[in-house]
């Protein structure tokens, strides 16, 4: 069942939102070359805790899995998503996508970008572009009585026009009261497929894209996941509501 939120819990949530966007504001403004990704994860936890937030991954599990063990997932080059900060340290030409949720009195936010660490090539360039434009033209798509196929389809369009390729085996999710709702939001798709979108609906949209094949491995860590042909991956995620007929960013500042 989608869950319609009320104008008070999109207030509540708009709440946790701002927060996760701040938070990742602050990691963008530390993500250089030198520093740990470890270090990363203290300055978000410290930054939410601040704001008396809890950081949403942190202990998440899925039925009986490996417990998350941080408050940021840090992924990078031909890491996709779900990377374990620790003490790999950031180099020049690096790209990292940081994602972060917030629970704050039981409501949830979650929104991820990606950061390019010095120099990085033109292809890398490229491909934090084209995943970032395919967010916004998946979050246009979010309007009353659009359906969530017309979101994926977007996002795969573009990315596909562009020479790259959207992960399939992870997807968007509804939001809010928890971290992960339904509906599922797949980053591929046919137009005027999937449930009808309508006011109160609060939506992660968040688009995975691969610089060569789709195709995605898990790594024994129970966490990471990895493109299969070791190319890099970009991510870039916003939490949305749908509120009059179209979609409210709540992740950006
Ligand atoms: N934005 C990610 C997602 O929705 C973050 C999940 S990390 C987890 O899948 F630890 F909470 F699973
Ligand atoms: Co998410």
């Amino acid at each position: 069942m989608i869950l319609i939120k009320s104008i008070k819990e999109i207030d509540c949530i708009r709440e946790s939102c701002k927060i996760v966007a701040e938070t990742l504001q602050l990691i963008k403004r530390y993500a250089k070359v030198n520093v740990t990704t470890l270090e990363l994860d203290k300055i978000a936890e410290d930054y939410i805790l601040s704001n008396s937030a809890i950081p949403a991954f942190k202990g998440y599990s899925q039925g009986g899995s490996v417990v998350y063990p941080a408050t940021l997932c840090t992924s990078i080059n031909e890491e996709v998503v779900h990377g374990i900060p620790g003490n790999r340290v950031l180099k020049d030409g690096d790209i990292l996508s940081v994602d972060v949720g917030v629970n704050k009195k039981g409501y949830f936010g979650d929104a991820a970008l990606s950061i390019a660490i010095g120099n990085i090539t033109e292809d890398n360039r490229k491909l934090l572009e084209v995943t970032e434009k395919s967010l916004y033209l998946g979050i246009e798509q979010a309007s009353i009585n659009n359906k969530i196929g017309d979101i994926s389809n977007a996002i795969q369009s573009y990315v596909e026009g562009n020479g790259f390729s959207v992960v399939r085996a992870l997807c968007g999710h509804g939001v809010g009261k928890k971290l992960h709702e339904e509906p599922q939001i797949p980053n591929y798709g046919e137009k005027s497929k999937g449930p009808v979108l309508k006011n109160g609906m609060t939506l992660a949209i968040e688009p995975m894209v691969n610089m060569g094949s789709y195709r995605v491995t898990f790594s024994d860590d129970g966490w990471t996941v990895l493109t299969e042909d070791n190319l890099p991956s970009a991510h870039f995620e916003h939490s949305i509501a749908i509120i009059n007929g179209s979609a409210e960013i709540l992740t950006q500042i």
